[in-house]
């Protein structure tokens, strides 16, 4: 039986890779900062919750010891240029040296729709350029970048970069409908910002096809961009979370698209909001490039998964209580 270690297991996406790694007969482990986070995974069968803090490389590399496979999905949607460096640039080095230090033979890092490891620092916003950094961080450990690129030092590595992912649970369209029962309109900035919206359970069996793939042994690096089929503004997306909870008779609420810098002002006024907020200005400057895959790399059906749509999708977990919903599932990300 192959050992697997997840970092970030505990969170949306984390507890959907679990429950498949589980079922296809992986032994699993979930690295948290607290055992209570992993309350959503720690039922499963055989599945080790590990409490650590996986910015001390010591219990990092502690953790991986006798690991065939580690899966990287820490990261934060707000915060400081220093903690996006910290969580998403620092972190995934010293997650590669604890992978060579273990002999683990792959590494799975969920990164972002958007990077572009080319040219980090041209990227609009913090959350995109430290992604990249850590993109480039990993290859720079692992010996997969540059003229030694060939001889890679013993990890092989797949980056992952989902387009905004929906699903049971998540943050996003479960927000929005919840917004939408309280208010009687929806103001909204970058309304016409583009995604193209992936559902989780195919990220899920995107990182469970890359582990399976890393342990038979692929090229040293391979990228894939994770993104559903159709592309979507955001102001279609936020009425499509109303519709199908119901809202204003099924109709859902008219979205008052708002420019950036009212946009802006509403981000630092949601930022004066106990608990991370739900809109930021970095949140929007990311907004300033298309979500949507380039097609330069591989995707979806490269690894033999058929993109869900949302419109499939949506219905069955948009449910007729937003509400309370989308309010719960905040309150439990505030913790
Ligand atoms: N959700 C999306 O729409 C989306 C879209 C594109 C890319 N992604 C990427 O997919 C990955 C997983 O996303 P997700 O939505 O599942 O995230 P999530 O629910 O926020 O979970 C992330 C996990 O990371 C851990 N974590 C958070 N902050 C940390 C910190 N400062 N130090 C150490 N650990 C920390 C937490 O685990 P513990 O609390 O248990 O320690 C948390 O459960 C991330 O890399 C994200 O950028 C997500």
């Amino acid at each position: 039986m192959k050992n697997i270690l997840l970092l970030g297991g505990s969170g949306f996406i984390g507890a959907h890779i679990c429950e498949k790694l589980v079922r296809a007969g992986y032994r699993v482990s979930v690295a948290t900062r607290k055992a209570e986070h992993a309350k959503p995974v720690m039922h499963l069968p055989g599945l080790t919750v590990l409490v650590c803090n996986v910015h001390d490389e010591a219990a990092l590399t502690q953790a991986a010891a006798g690991m065939d496979a580690v899966v990287n999905l820490v990261a934060i949607l707000h915060g400081s240029v220093a903690a996006f460096s910290h969580v998403h640039q620092e972190l995934p080095a010293k997650i590669a040296r604890a992978c060579r230090a273990q002999s683990v033979r792959h590494l799975v890092h969920v990164s972002a729709l958007g990077v572009n490891t080319d040219q980090p620092q041209a990227l609009p916003s913090h959350y995109l350029r430290s992604k990249a950094l850590g993109e480039l961080a990993l290859m720079d450990v692992l010996g997969l970048r540059g003229a030694g690129a060939a001889a890679s030092l013993g990890t092989s590595l797949t980056v992952l970069r989902p387009s905004v992912v929906f699903g049971a649970g998540d943050q996003f369209l479960n927000v929005f409908a919840a917004l939408q029962a309280h208010f009687p309109v929806m103001p909204l900035a970058c309304a016409d910002a583009l995604f193209q919206p992936v559902w989780v359970e195919d990220v899920a069996q995107a990182v469970v096809q890359s582990v399976r793939q890393g342990l038979d042994g692929v090229a040293p690096l391979q990228v894939f961009e994770l993104a559903g089929p159709q592309v979507r503004r955001l102001r279609e997306l936020v009425q499509f979370a109303a519709r199908c909870a119901g809202i204003g008779q099924g109709r859902g609420r008219p979205v008052l698209g708002l420019p950036l810098w009212m946009g802006r002002v509403q981000a630092a006024l949601l930022g004066l909001l106990p608990g991370a907020p739900l809109m930021s200005a970095d949140n929007l400057a990311s907004m300033q490039i298309p979500n949507v895959a380039t097609g330069r790399v591989p995707g979806l059906v490269d690894l033999g998964i058929t993109p869900a749509s949302l419109e499939t999708i949506g219905p069955q977990y948009l449910v007729a209580d937003p509400a309370r919903a989308g309010f719960d599932g905040l309150r439990q990300r505030h913790r």
